[in-house]
C-alpha cells in the first residue's frame, strides 16, 4: 500500500490519477478510475454548463468516491463550468492554461484546487494563488507540456513548493510511479495509459495505432491546436506540421461545429471569442481558428477513428504500452509493481 500526501489529501487508495482529457475523460472512465481506488478527473472543456452539470451528477451516480473536474481556463464555457462545479460542490477542481479566480469559493465549501503547470516558476505562483496541490506536466506528455521533461521538472518543483505534487507526462507503469516518488512527487497522473484501456471510449482504430507505435512516434508542435502540444504521428499530423493542410477555409465550419458542440448562442460564441482575444493568452483570430480546427480534428480521431482528418494527442509513453487492460487491472498492476520496485531498490542500497 503506497500512502503519500496525494492519497491523504484526496482520500484515495492509490496515488494514481486519471488526467482530465477533453473528449476522453467522461463519467464512465472517471468512475472506473475512482472505483479502482485512484482519482478520476472529469474533463469539462467540451461541455456546455448544462452538460457539465449532468456529467458531474452522472459521475456521482456511478461512484461514491471522491473525484475531480478539469477545465481549461481559456474562453469557451470556462467561467460557467467552473461556477457549475462550485454549485455542485465538486471536491477537487483542476484547472489548466490560465489563472484561477475561484480558489476562495472552492475553499469555502471545503474543496481543493489543483493547478496544472509545465514551467517550474508557475508552480510557485499557483501555490501563492492558493492552490492546494500542483500537477506538473513534463515534455513527454500528450497535449500541452512545455520544454522540460518530467525528470528535470518534478525535482525542481519539489524543491520550490510545499504542497502535494502530482507528476504527469510519460507515466504508465509501476517503475514510472516509483521514479516519480523518488523525484519528489506524491503520485502520478496518466492520460495516454488510461486511453489505452478497455474502459476508455476512444475509437478502437486509434487505440490500435497507439499500440503499434514506438516512443519515437509522437510529434510536438503548435500546429495541432495553436499551442505547443504532443500528438500521435499520423499522416495528418505530419502534414499540419509542414503547414500543408491548415485549410483556412475549413476554419469557419470548424468554428461553427465547436459552437454547436458547446451549445452556444451567437451572442455567447462572440463573447467567448472576444474573451479569448482579450484574456490572459491574448489569442488572435488565426490562433482561435487553429484551436477550433484542432478541437474538431481531435473529435474526429477520438470518436470516429478517422485517420485521414483526425489528430489525437498522445504521449511518448505509447512506446511502452502493448496491451489494453481494464482500468482496475491497470491500477492494481501499477501499484503492485511500484511496491516491488521500491522494495527491490531498498534491498540493493548499502547504507
Ligand atoms: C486526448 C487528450 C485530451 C486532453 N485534454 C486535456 C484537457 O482538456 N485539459 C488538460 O488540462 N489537459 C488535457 N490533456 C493533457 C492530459 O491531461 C495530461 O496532462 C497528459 O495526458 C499527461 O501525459 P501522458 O499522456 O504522458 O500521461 C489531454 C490529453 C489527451 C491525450
Amino acid at each position: 500500500m503506497l500512502k503519500t500526501r496525494m492519497t491523504e489529501m484526496f482520500g484515495i487508495q492509490h496515488p494514481i490519477m486519471l488526467a482530465g482529457m477533453n473528449w476522453v475523460s467522461d463519467p464512465e472512465l472517471v468512475a472506473a478510475v475512482c472505483n479502482a481506488g485512484g482519482l478520476g478527473t472529469l474533463a469539462l472543456a467540451q461541455y456546455s454548463p448544462e452538460d457539465a452539470r449532468k456529467s458531474i451528477r452522472q459521475v456521482r451516480e456511478l461512484t461514491d468516491k471522491p473525484f475531480m473536474i478539469n477545465q481549461y481556463l481559456l474562453g469557451g464555457w470556462a467561467r460557467d463550468n467552473i461556477q457549475v462545479s462550485i454549485e455542485e460542490k465538486v471536491p477537487f477542481i483542476n484547472y489548466s492554461l490560465g489563472r484561477p479566480w475561484f480558489v476562495d469559493q472552492v475553499h469555502a465549501y471545503g474543496g481543493k484546487v489543483v493547478g496544472t503547470v509545465a514551467i517550474a516558476r508557475h508552480a510557485a505562483r499557483a501555490v501563492e494563488l492558493g492552490c492546494d496541490a500542483v500537477l506538473v506536466t513534463g515534455h513527454e506528455a500528450a497535449a500541452h507540456g512545455a520544454e522540460a521533461t518530467s525528470l528535470v521538472l518534478v525535482p525542481i518543483v519539489a524543491s520550490l513548493v510545499n504542497v502535494p505534487i502530482i507528476a504527469a507526462g510519460g507515466f504508465g507503469d509501476g517503475r514510472g510511479l516509483a521514479a516519480a516518488l523518488a523525484l519528489g512527487a506524491d503520485g502520478i497522473s496518466m492520460g495516454t495509459r488510461f486511453i489505452l484501456t478497455k474502459d476508455s471510449g476512444v475509437h478502437e482504430r486509434f487505440k490500435q495505432l497507439c499500440l503499434q507505435a514506438t516512443e519515437q512516434d509522437t510529434l510536438y508542435s503548435n500546429a495541432f491546436d495553436g499551442m505547443p502540444g504532443r500528438a500521435l504521428k499520423t499522416k495528418k499530423a505530419e502534414q499540419l506540421m509542414k503547414g500543408e493542410s491548415f485549410g483556412p477555409l475549413r476554419a469557419v465550419p470548424n468554428a461553427l461545429k465547436v459552437k454547436r458542440v458547446l451549445k452556444q448562442s451567437w451572442g455567447q460564441f462572440v463573447v467567448s471569442a472576444f474573451t479569448m482575444m482579450r484574456g490572459e493568452g491574448r489569442r488572435n483570430l488565426l490562433q482561435l481558428a487553429t484551436m477550433a480546427s484542432g478541437a474538431v480534428r481531435q473529435e474526429k480521431a477520438i470518436y470516429e477513428g478517422n485517420e485521414e482528418e483526425g489528430v489525437m494527442f498522445a504521449g511518448q509513453v505509447i512506446g511502452a504500452i502493448d496491451d489494453l487492460p481494464t482500468v482496475k487491472e491497470l491500477v492494481e498492476r501499477i501499484t503492485a509493481e511500484a511496491e516491488e520496485v521500491l522494495a527491490g531498490i531498498a534491498s540493493k542500497v548499502v547504507a
